[in-house]
C-alpha cells in the first residue's frame, strides 16, 4: 500500500471507510497507514486530542498546552459532568468515608464474588429514581448496553433502532448477530413503517431502542409519540438515557420524566459517567428483567463489580440530586441563557439540553478554529473529519450547572470571534 498520510476518500470519507479500504492489507500496512497519519497530525500540533488536564474537574480546568507545555487555565465546555458533581465536596467526603468501611475494591464479578451493601443500596435508589421495580449496576455504560441487547434479544426477535444510536448499542447488536433495522433519526413515521412491516412476521419480541438525549446534537427522542406507538404495536421500548439522567425532567429523573411517560418505557439504561461525574452504567426495569440479565448479560456476569469507592460516589451523587433540585434547575437556566445568547448572535439553536452543536460552515477550517478556541481559553469538543464526513463537522458545547453567566458570555464572545472574526 502506498505510504501516504492523507486520506484519499473525498469529503464523505470517514474512519469506517478506512476500515473497508484497508481490509485486505497486512496488519503492518493497515496500522502503519493510520498511525503515520494520526502521529503526524499530533506532532505538527494540528489536532487537539487528549489534552492533559492537571486539576480537578470543574468549570475552570488547568490544561497543559500542547504547544508551549505550560499550564493554562481554561473554561471547560467539553465535559459531560453536567451537574458539576465530579468535584462536589459532599460526594468527595462520602467517598473518603466509604474507604474506611469498604476499602477500595471488591475482587471479581457480583454473581460469584458478591457485592457490597452499598451496591445493593444504589441499585434500590436507581430503581426509585427511574420509577422502576428494579435496577442493576454494570461496570460501564458501554457494558450495560452490550449486555442488555446481547442478553435479552434472541434469534426470533428483532431490534428497531434510531440511526444515531450510540456505538455501544450498535456493537451489542453486532455481537449478538441480532436481526435489526435502523429508522431515520427521530422519524416516528419511519419507525411506524418498520413496525407495520415486521409486526405480523416476527415470531418473537420487537425491541425499539432510542436515546433520551442524543449526544452529538443534544436533541431528545419524542418519547411522547414513540411510547404509545410501541404500545400499539406491542413492542418493548428501551431508552438509553445516558445524557438525560440527572439532566432532563423536572427533577433530573430523565427524558421519560420530561415527557411524562415513565410508566410506558419498559427498560431504561443509563451511565454514571455523565451527570453523576463518575464511571459505570445501569439498567432499570421490571424485577424479572434484571433477574434475567444478571445471568444472561455476559458483560455483567464476566466483569468485576465497580469498586465501592465509585458506588459510594454514585450514591452520594444521587442523594445530592434529590436534596438539591437547584442543581438541575441551574443547569436548565444555563441552557436557556446560552441558547438565547447564541441566537441573539445569529445562530438558530433549539436544544433544551446542555449539549449545543454548532455545525461548521463549509468555508470554515475546523482545525484552525479549535486552536482559536483553545487560545482564547475555551475548552470544547470538535467533531472532525474523518471521524465524521466533512458536511457533518461540528463543535459540541457541553454546559454545566456550575457555569456562571460571565462564563457563558465569554463562550459566546469566543464563538462570535471564531465565526465572524469579531466580537458582536
Ligand atoms: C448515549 C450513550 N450511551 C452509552 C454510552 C456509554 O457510556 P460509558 O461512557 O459510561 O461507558 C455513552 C457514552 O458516551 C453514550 O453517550
Amino acid at each position: 500500500m502506498e505510504n501516504t498520510n492523507t486520506y484519499q476518500g473525498g469529503e464523505n470519507f470517514s474512519l469506517s471507510d478506512l476500515l473497508i479500504q484497508t481490509r485486505r492489507k497486512t496488519l503492518k500496512e493497515r496500522t502503519e497507514f493510520f498511525s503515520n497519519y494520526i502521529n503526524e497530525e499530533i506532532e505538527n500540533k494540528r489536532v487537539l486530542y487528549m489534552r492533559v488536564i492537571d486539576s480537578q474537574a470543574d468549570r475552570k480546568v488547568s490544561v497543559i498546552d500542547p504547544k508551549t507545555g505550560k499550564t493554562k487555565k481554561m473554561l471547560m465546555f467539553g465535559s459531560n459532568n453536567y451537574l458539576g458533581l465530579a468535584n462536589n465536596p459532599y460526594i468527595k467526603e462520602s467517598v473518603k468515608k466509604s474507604i474506611e468501611k469498604y476499602g477500595i475494591g471488591i475482587g471479581g464479578p457480583p454473581l460469584l464474588n458478591g457485592y457490597t451493601k452499598l451496591h445493593y443500596e444504589v441499585e434500590e435508589m436507581l430503581a426509585d429514581f427511574k420509577k422502576k421495580e428494579s435496577a442493576m449496576i454494570f461496570a460501564s455504560g458501554y457494558g450495560a448496553n452490550v449486555g442488555l441487547v446481547t442478553g435479552l434479544v434472541n434469534r426470533d426477535d428483532i431490534v428497531l433502532y434510531d440511526e444515531y444510536s450510540h456505538a455501544s448499542l450498535c456493537d451489542g447488536i453486532k455481537m449478538g448477530r441480532i436481526e435489526s433495522y435502523k429508522f431515520r433519526h427521530n422519524d416516528v413515521q419511519d419507525l411506524e413503517n418498520l413496525l407495520i412491516k415486521h409486526r405480523s412476521v416476527v415470531k418473537g419480541e420487537i425491541f425499539v431502542c432510542v436515546e433520551g438525549v442524543y449526544s452529538m446534537d443534544g436533541d431528545m427522542a419524542p418519547l411522547n409519540e414513540i411510547a404509545p406507538l410501541c404500545k400499539r404495536y406491542k413492542a418493548s421500548l428501551i431508552v438509553d438515557d445516558a445524557h438525560g439522567t440527572g439532566v432532563t425532567g423536572e427533577t433530573g429523573g430523565g427524558t421519560a420524566q420530561h415527557f411524562g411517560v415513565e410508566d410506558d418505557v419498559d427498560i431504561i439504561m443509563g451511565t454514571f459517567s455523565k451527570a453523576l461525574g463518575m464511571t459505570g452504567g445501569f439498567v432499570a426495569g421490571d424485577k424479572c428483567v434484571t433477574d434475567y440479565l444478571r445471568f444472561f448479560a455476559r458483560s455483567y456476569m464476566f466483569s468485576a463489580s465497580l469498586p465501592p469507592i465509585i458506588v459510594a460516589a454514585v450514591k452520594a451523587g444521587l442523594e445530592a440530586i434529590i436534596k438539591h433540585p437547584e442543581y438541575v434547575s441551574q443547569l436548565r437556566s444555563n441552557v436557556n441563557y446560552a441558547v438565547a445568547k447564541l441566537n441573539e448572535n445569529g445562530f438558530d439553536i433549539k436544544t433544551q439540553t446542555p449539549i449545543i452543536a454548532l455545525r461548521v460552515p463549509a468555508e470554515m477550517k475546523i482545525r484552525d478554529s479549535v486552536f482559536k478556541f483553545h487560545e482564547m481559553g475555551i475548552f470544547l469538543n470538535s467533531i472532525e473529519y474523518p471521524a465524521v464526513p466533512i458536511s457533518q463537522q461540528r463543535f459540541r458545547i457541553s454546559l454545566m450547572a456550575l457555569h456562571t453567566k460571565e462564563d457563558i458570555d465569554k463562550l459566546v464572545e469566543a464563538v462570535c470571534e471564531v465565526w465572524y472574526g469579531k466580537k458582536r
